[in-house]
């Protein structure tokens, strides 16, 4: 199982640079003498693609969206650079009809499939003349996708908010691109991309891109079609395509939100202030580097709270909270947009660098747009859910550089990254002072930008621009220990927030001595204040058992009015605790939650805590995920199933 880890050594980094995936001399202006750049490589264990051999530049999509049979069909055309006299391109397919494969004259290219991996999909191998110096080549794949394909979800018209027209969404993170575009599906390989998307006519298109026909153009039977461009080159997660009966209002000047049209006003009011978050961003560090800044409020499936595509953030419904409340996840999707989109982890085993450092840059952006009284209070949840973790996670999981050998990248994706990550650079920060550090992490992203990023390359980075040789620095700082060891290094420090020390005053006055509900200050608490108090737990062995009577139970449901609770970071605090406790009463309030919306961070842990209380929990498990499975996406079945099972076809 063990694996060493990937230490990346500076003279195999500059002799496997040479051989290319890392290496973006071609596409990449020289780098100024000053910096010293990690050049970084790190063999992708979850692509076949052999980018030092043949990589993927440019992917030039022509699709058109059929919601009768669920697929897209059309082409990839890719232009492909290789080393002189390499005659093979591996490319990443999963569960795609590929129908044929050809030259940009037509000619056909042999083609042929590799094993099927559960996890990797397989290799798509093309056979092409063999490449000379300094010439690429284009290879046409003319394919569709299948119904099933996991980045897609097509939802039918009673699906969306409008109940009139379908919808269709991707979600290309980690590695589900290659369920509908082949190509070379490791965040290493940048590329570039341009598209023409066909839809029917009542529908619009958008993309992680430039929209070159924002009205559409006509096209046969009833078709309209879409043409996008993306002239950064992004890695292939970051592909990313929306249909449906979509609406614009802009929030500020190249800020804006789509959404069904019966969502934009609350959209529009929510997300007002984005024009300060993106001007925030920038004073912290450096300019937005990808023109506009949209958000793409989806219908409630969308399996995640937010994805960082490029120009164009994807969110869940469930932000739109009416208060505002909930902006903390644009910032964190904004702030991708230096880390992750601009600096991306080479491989999965280092998604720390994107989400660490994203959520670093996030409560930084909070800070400095709501206050540090905001901020400490998001640091305090978060840091006390990295506590959750580290105390139930297996210690090698908790590094922050990973082993996802044999593994799905999914598995990786908990609180060790986010939070984890974070805390390793606020004690950066604290140590060196916040100047000093913002000065360096600024740095970062410049001399970085649009290249990928390993924990190797960043330890590199950080010793030559901020460490520089200070030795008695480097021993405070405890760097290898916070990337490669488990849990937390001696030198963090727990975030304080005297709002939620108020908090945990009231929520001991309830929760332990067993006061009333009504004198819990609720209506004077923000959602984050809220938020704190339903996540007491008991310490030590009693956080077994559970906590409250079945009259305290009911005294809280009724005082906090939590059946009729709208915001869905709070429902979902409270619905654990009813689960705890086996509450009947709450499993009304639970199974509407679970029916209405599919983001896998609520989804999973409660049927997973339902799944744990057994007989009581089992049966509405089973029940509840029958009727609510057909309405999620993918992502999110894929990971419930493995708690509740499939459930068999209801009868009739
Ligand atoms: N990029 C992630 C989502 C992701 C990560 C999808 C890895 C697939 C694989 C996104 O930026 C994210 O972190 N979303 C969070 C919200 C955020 C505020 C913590 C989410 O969806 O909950
Ligand atoms: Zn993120």
């Amino acid at each position: 199982m063990s694996r060493a880890r990937l230490a990346v050594m500076a003279s195999t980094l500059a002799l496997l640079a040479a051989c290319g995936q890392g290496d973006t001399k071609s596409d990449m202006p020289p780098l100024p003498a000053s910096a010293t750049a990690p050049v970084t490589y790190e063999r992708d264990i979850h692509s076949w693609a052999q980018p030092q051999i043949a990589r993927v530049r440019h992917v030039d999509l022509d699709l058109t969206a059929d919601f009768a049979t669920k697929t897209l069909s059309g082409t990839a055309t890719l232009d492909v650079t290789g080393e002189p006299g390499a005659t093979q391109v591996i490319l990443d397919i999963k569960n795609l009809e590929i129908r044929s494969v050809a030259d940009d004259k037509g000619n056909a290219l042999q083609f042929a499939f590799g094993a099927e991996d559960p996890i990797k999909g397989q290799a798509l191998t093309v056979t092409v003349p063999a490449f000379e110096p300094g010439k690429g080549q284009k290879i046409v794949v003319t394919y569709s996708t299948r119904p099933d394909a996991a980045a897609l979800q097509w939802l039918t018209p009673a699906q969306t908010a409008g109940g009139q027209q379908p919808f269709l969404f991707s979600q290309g993170q980690a590695i589900l691109t290659r369920t509908w575009v082949p190509t070379q599906d490791s965040p290493g390989i940048r590329q570039t991309y341009s598209a023409k998307i066909t839809v029917p006519e009542a529908l619009k298109a958008v993309m992680s891109a430039e929209m070159l026909t924002p009205d559409g153009e006509r096209a046969a039977d009833g078709m309209h079609a879409y043409r996008f461009r993306m002239t950064n080159p992004v890695p292939p997660y970051l592909i990313a395509l929306a249909v449906g009966d979509l609406s614009f209002a802009s929030v500020g000047e190249g800020v804006g939100v789509w959404t069904e049209p019966s969502r934009l006003e609350a959209a529009r009011n929510e997300f007002s202030e984005m024009r300060q978050l993106v001007d925030a961003a920038e004073a912290l560090y450096g300019p937005y580097r990808w023109g506009r800044y949209d958000l793409l409020i989806l219908p409630p499936s969308f399996p995640f709270g937010g994805m960082e595509n490029p120009r164009l953030t994807f969110a869940t419904p469930t932000v739109v909270a009416g208060d505002k409340s909930l902006v903390s996840l644009v910032a964190h999707e904004l702030a991708h947009s230096w880390s992750g989109n601009l600096v991306t982890n080479a491989t999965w085993a280092d998604i720390w660098l994107n989400e660490g450092t994203t959520t670093y840059f996030e409560n930084r952006i909070m800070e400095a747009v709501y206050g540090r009284d905001r901020a400490m209070m998001l640091q305090v949840l978060g840091w006390n859910d990295l506590q959750a973790s580290l105390a139930e996670m297996a210690p090698l999981d908790t590094r922050l550089h990973v082993d996802l050998d044999g593994r799905d990248p999914d598995d990786g994706l908990n609180d060790i990254p986010y939070e984890k990550g974070a805390a390793f650079l606020r004690t950066i920060e604290r140590i060196v002072g916040r100047e000093r550090f913002d000065a360096w992490l600024k740095g970062y992203f410049e001399r970085n930008a649009f290249r990928p990023m390993t924990a190797g390359g960043f330890l590199i980075d950080i010793r030559a621009n901020l460490v520089r040789d200070d030795s008695a620095l480097e021993r405070e700082l405890q760097l290898d220990n916070w990337v490669y060891q488990p849990g937390l290094p001696s030198n963090a420090q727990a975030p304080v927030s005297t709002a939620l020390t108020a908090v945990d005053t009231a929520a001991d006055a309830f929760f332990a001595d067993k006061g009333p509900a009504s004198a819990i200050p609720w209506s004077g608490w923000s959602t984050q204040e809220r938020q704190h108090f339903l996540a007491w737990r008991p310490e030590g062995a009693a956080a077994t058992r559970p906590w409250l009577t079945g009259a305290q139970l009911a005294d809280l449901e009724a005082s906090l009015n939590l059946r009729a609770e709208g915001n869905a970071e709070v429902l979902f605090q409270w619905l654990q605790i009813a689960v705890a406790h086996r509450y009947q009463p709450a499993v009304p309030t639970l199974e509407r939650f679970l029916t209405s919306q599919g983001r896998r961070k609520f989804v999973l842990p409660l049927y997973t805590s339902l799944w744990g209380q057994g007989d009581w929990g089992r049966p509405i498990a089973t029940r509840v995920y029958a009727t609510a499975r057909p309405g999620y996406h993918p992502v999110t079945t894929g990971s419930v199933d493995d708690v509740v099972g499939v459930p068999s076809p209801v009868a009739g």
